[in-house]
């Protein structure tokens, strides 16, 4: 079998930006700033983005195409040993994530329809009750669980440039025009601006050890790093592609879009007199509520649930693709059975994590509900022992093939090569073992 690759550069791009941007960016970004001093974290997150992200990315990037691998062939291949964990440590993660991702994926759907139904836009509603009452329902947020999958898997199943690659040049594009509707709506609201102001002007004072550890592991998230996604995307590239400008456009493409989703929150909460720090329910609470005050706001709620569910779903993709590739390079599966196979046991995988929020609340393993222990799990320990590892193997145990790819052998100039190299070797390790640490303690 012939290793599948993108049909161009710029499908590449937006599949990579397509795995980026997901629910990271639109539903956690904006909470995270609120929760966290609002500008000042937007500040230290760029900061974050730019060093240890961009490198942790071209890392990925590069090990994925000198290798033409899934995670656990692509370090088998270009190492071996004691390695190939941090690939088996990866494929386990994407389906972990998978496993919690589509039932938030589902959510998106649902409340897509009950914005346009109306079930959203009654008068008098209680918004918190109304989500609580969704999520904790044993059965509708299961349907539209598998509403999402069944997305995911159509998508997947057609492959890596007819699927995933033509998927994401429609979705990417409609997102970026829904984001720009969405922004003309909100900075227009009447005291729109002391949401931009909170959001844009930092007060550096409120930068603690907290912020700065809730900015890297978003960092990781949000950019898709520290678990081979990246790293599966990248084996499907050809040589002729520039690695570090790749980079730059994802990263910049995804710190676009959380920056972008944080300018419709913001101001719209503003405006309304919310409180910006309600964390995880600022969208699915807070938002319908203010979507129902605004002139327009049935669509412009459903624009907004719609953008997220295109978001989710290019990252969910991206997801499942791990692997999947895992099954079809080592185990010599065909696409169609591995995807289906996995498709399914993320699904099942997804039933506790939904129910986990309402009849099996009380069933707790190491003390956290099924959902929350996946998110814990791979946010709080695989990420960064993943992104660790591939570090420290990117810098010292395979430099030379780094410097290869990042070069394209010579024949592109990468002026930052010597500083990619130290941030690989040193920096990227030393902040990575410091989030799991304190991810560990707190
Ligand atoms: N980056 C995605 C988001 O912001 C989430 C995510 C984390 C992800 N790791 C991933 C998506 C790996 C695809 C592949 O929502």
């Amino acid at each position: 079998m012939t290793r599948e690759h993108w049909g161009s550069r710029l499908g590449f791009i937006l599949a990579a930006a397509g795995s980026a941007v997901g629910l990271g960016n639109v539903w956690k970004f904006p909470y995270l700033v609120g929760q966290n001093g609002g500008a000042a974290f937007v500040v230290t997150y760029l900061v974050l983005v730019l060093t240890i992200g961009a490198t942790g990315m071209l890392a990925e990037m590069a090990i994925g195409r000198a290798a033409q691998k899934n995670p656990v062939g692509a370090f088998a291949a270009l190492k071996g040993g004691f390695w190939p964990v941090t690939g088996y440590l990866g494929v386990i993660c994407g389906f972990l994530i998978l496993g919690f991702y589509s039932v938030i994926g589902g959510w998106t759907i649902a409340y897509t329809v009950k914005m346009l139904d109306g079930t959203l836009t009654a008068p008098g509603l209680d918004f918190a009750a109304t989500f609580s009452s969704f999520v904790a329902d044993p059965v509708e947020p299961l349907i539209y669980h598998a509403i999402f999958m069944a997305l995911t898997v159509g998508v997947v199943l057609k492959g890596v440039s007819a699927g995933i690659e033509r998927w994401n040049k429609i979705l990417m594009p409609t997102l970026l025009v829904l984001l720009v509707v969405l922004i003309a709506r909100a900075v227009t609201l009447d005291g729109a601006m002391a949401g931009v102001e909170f959001y844009l002007k930092p007060d550096f004072s409120k930068i603690n050890a907290d912020v700065v550890l809730a900015a890297l592991s978003q960092a990781f998230f949000s950019l898709s790093i520290g678990m081979g996604a990246m790293i599966t995307y990248g084996s499907y590239l050809t040589r002729d592609q520039n690695l570090p400008r790749s980079t730059v456009m994802v990263i910049g493409l995804d710190t676009g879009v959380a920056i972008l989703a944080g300018l419709i929150v913001m101001p719209a909460v503003f405006a309304f007199g919310v409180a910006p720090g309600a964390g995880p329910g600022l969208t699915f609470i807070t938002l319908p509520g203010v979507f129902q005050q605004m002139p327009g706001g049935t669509l412009f709620g459903a624009a907004f649930f719609l953008l997220l569910l295109f978001a989710a779903l290019t990252s969910s993709v991206s997801l499942l693709e791990v692997p999947v590739a895992y099954l079809m390079d080592e185990l010599k599966v065909s696409r169609r059975t591995a995807v289906w196979v996995l498709g399914g046991i993320a699904f099942l995988i997804g039933v506790p994590s939904s129910l986990s929020l309402g009849i099996w609340a009380d069933f707790k393993l190491f003390g956290l509900p099924f959902l929350d222990l996946l998110d814990f799990i791979t946010s709080k320990l695989i990420m960064p022992v993943g992104g660790l590892l591939m570090c420290l193997f990117a810098g010292w145990v395979v430099w030379p093939v780094m410097r290869r790819e990042a070069t394209n052998d010579g024949s592109v100039s990468f002026r930052l090569l010597p500083v990619w190299n130290w941030l690989l070797k040193v920096v990227a390790p030393a902040a990575i073992a410091w989030i799991l640490i304190q991810g560990l303690i707190g």
